[in-house]
């Protein structure tokens, strides 16, 4: 693959396309320890050795993310009124970065954020199943018979019921450190339906006060990040993912 110098330097955030020609009007940057042709110039990312302000500028096809979303911030890429998630990605000023899928205002927790479109389509297309896993804290209390509800897979107002769900109750409030009449639990998911979690909770009568994903598709959240924060997958993280996506295709065929 070949393309222009000045899109190349745009792919790797180093500003817009006009930004990038002006870098090379200006001489900031050097293709193979040469001054370029020009913008037009073009180079073969793997191969030629682009150099931006002094610093080796690799050519990274895709990038991944992991961030812990936090409370009042929207899973989009622009928004007029509320910071995004995208907006808290500050190492990375290349363009065509999104989240895949979406976390309510409210939620917060495991927010995958790639440019890799194949991989957020194979994550989120209806039918892939990839399970999602929250925490939640819910009013009231979360029951066995709860359990088996979701186990059947809940009306939650949908054409058809949700699919079967996993719900752990790891604390309720028979404990002592929860407020009365509420319990702490875990559900596993395998859709991704708008608002599913806490809908779920409202068709057995309960309410979800605190929600926070911490897996997807195998992905874990990782613990050492506060809200806000964030970290670049690791090669196994996104080997994991990827594989997931086939395990999920692979049973697909069965
Ligand atoms: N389910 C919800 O209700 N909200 C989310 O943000 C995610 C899943």
């Amino acid at each position: 693959m070949q393309l222009r110098l000045d899109k190349y330097l745009a792919d790797m955030g180093v500003g817009t396309r006009s930004e990038a020609k002006r870098y090379i009007r200006r001489k900031q940057v050097t293709v193979n320890g040469l001054p370029p042709k020009g913008p037009e110039q073009k180079v073969i990312p793997g191969k030629d050795q682009i150099v931006f302000q002094g610093k080796p500028l690799p050519y990274l096809e895709y990038e991944y993310f992991m961030l812990n979303k936090p409370k009042h911030c929207v899973s989009a890429v622009t928004d007029r009124r509320y910071k995004t998630v995208i907006d808290l990605i500050t190492e990375s000023n290349r363009r065509d970065l999104f989240p895949v899928g979406r976390l309510d205002i409210d939620t917060e927790g495991l927010m995958l954020i790639t440019n890799d479109g194949i991989l957020a389509h194979q994550l989120l297309a209806p039918g892939k199943h990839v399970p999602k896993t929250y925490y939640a804290r819910v009013e009231g209390r979360v029951t066995k018979e709860d359990v088996r509800e979701f186990a059947k897979g809940l009306d939650i107002g949908e054409k058809k019921p949700v699919l079967p769900a996993e719900l752990r109750i790891l604390a309720d409030d028979g404990g002592t450190s929860l407020p009365e009449q509420s319990s702490e639990i875990e559900l596993t998911i395998m859709e991704g339906k708008f608002h599913q979690v806490k809908r779920m909770f409202e068709a057995v009568g309960k309410h979800v006060t605190y929600l926070k994903r911490i897996s997807m598709g195998g992905l874990m959240l990782d613990h050492a990040l506060l809200p806000g924060e964030y970290r670049k997958l690791t090669e196994a993280e996104i080997n994991l993912l990827k594989n997931q996506r086939k395990a999920v295709d692979g049973k697909e065929k069965l």
